[in-house]
């Protein structure tokens, strides 16, 4: 069964380059077709070239894109925290304490409810075009609830990451070092064998760079690659730590001092930006032209959260890189597709060359840039993933 989407107005390819294979530079054109056979692309070309299929799409000038890659996202919660949110549009400021309620309310809740949850979380993001995603546990915080956590977001994606190490839980105050042996003892044997990742919260407040090193170090022992939540809430040893441990992403990166950037810059550890957790934070945006300036891969990802920033939208994302970050239409774009393959290390996805996975969104647009342009406006007509549509319609 192959399919032909023909007449699309804007095809975004972010060609991959001849020796990785994975997405390269931006790349779109114009007046293109694409075929998908067997989940992948299988020619993209002019529209006025494209060869018979058994399906053929009309995209009637519409554009294509690759299927939007979210590298950062915490999905398996409990409870809601909507009065923390007006409280801050209020004046109070975001400390990250409020962690804290949602661990309370994840270990009460039922495995039932907290797939329920997921489910609606991952509908909502594969309607709005998101086709890969991570998912983080870091709400449990004991060996069963973290291990529930895992195996639940591994029902939903292979890009699972133990976040064990998200903040030190309420009855380990005072004693950080005890919970970290656990993190990286008893709890780390339950979770490694659902999780491809480990993620660590290094920050005043949850852990510092010995035990953040010490976190990612362990994982890596048991086969789990680094990522870290690094520089969010103020300068510190984040980036550092996650740059020395060969991380493949560290996350937010909001508080950068120069030797933070050089060092992202001269490593293929990835800078993801996560502006809906300032928008919702009301923090100062990272400065992503200072960071593509010195040379380091920039990544978005929504850090859909009940806490910092409860959106699940990358297009929200791309238009706040675009307007708050001073993002080009086409930076924003690809940091949101390739930049997002680049941090999860996934050469397959990101970019919609022959070869690719078929993961693409048809927009109700004739550019990538509405989706800037026309922020807050549902325009994903339709999404393929793995070559098959999964949502809306392209009628
Ligand atoms: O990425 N920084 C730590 N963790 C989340 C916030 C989680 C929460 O507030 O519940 C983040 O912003
Ligand atoms: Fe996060």
């Amino acid at each position: 069964m192959s399919t032909l989407i023909t007449n699309v107005g804007e095809l975004v390819t972010n060609e991959p380059d001849e020796a990785s294979g994975s997405a390269g530079a931006f790349a779109s054109r114009p007046g293109a077709a694409l075929v998908i056979e067997d989940g992948t692309v299988a020619w993209t070309g002019p529209a006025a070239r494209a060869p018979a299929a058994d399906e053929i799409v009309d995209a009637r000038g519409r554009a294509v894109l690759p299927g939007f890659v979210d590298s950062h996202a915490h999905l398996v919660f409990a409870g809601e925290r909507g009065a923390e949110f007006a409280a801050r549009m209020a004046g109070q400021p975001y400390a990250a304490g409020g962690i804290a309620s949602t661990v309370a309310a994840t270990r009460r809740a039922t495995e039932p409810e907290l797939r329920a949850g997921l489910r609606r979380l991952t509908a909502e993001m594969l309607s709005q075009g998101t086709t890969t995603f991570e998912c983080k546990s870091g709400y449990g915080l004991t060996v069963p609830d973290e291990a529930r956590s895992l195996r639940l977001a591994a029902e939903v994606t292979p890009e699972v990451t133990y976040l064990g190490a998200h903040i030190v839980p309420p009855e380990f105050d005072g004693d950080s070092a005890a919970y970290v042996d656990l993190v990286c003892g008893a709890m780390l044997d339950a979770c490694a064998p659902a999780a491809r990742w480990v993620d660590v919260f290094c920050e005043r407040g949850a852990f510092g760079a010995d035990e953040a090193a010490a976190v990612l170090a362990a994982g890596r022992a048991r086969g789990l690659q680094p990522r870290i939540h690094a520089n969010q809430l103020g300068h510190g040893p984040g980036v550092a730590v996650a740059v020395a441990a060969g991380a493949a992403s560290a996350d937010h990166c909001t508080y950068l001092s120069d030797a933070d950037v050089a060092a992202l810059a001269g490593s293929d550890t990835v800078a993801t930006l996560l502006p809906g957790v300032e928008f919702a934070t009301r923090q100062p945006y990272p400065d992503a032209r200072r960071l593509l300036a010195a040379g380091a891969t920039v990544a978005l990802a929504t850090d859909c959260n009940p806490g910092s920033c409860f959106t699940s939208s990358m297009s929200l994302c791309v238009a706040l890189a675009v307007r708050e970050m001073r993002l080009t239409t086409e930076e924003a774009v690809w940091a949101a597709t390739a930049g997002g393959a680049r941090a999860l290390r996934r050469p397959d996805v990101g970019h919609l060359a022959a070869g690719a996975r078929a993961d693409l969104v048809l927009l109700d647009a004739p550019s990538h840039a509405y989706l800037a342009y026309r922020p807050g406006v549902p325009l994903i007509a339709a999404v393929w993933r793995n070559g098959k549509l999964a949502a809306g319609t392209p009628a």
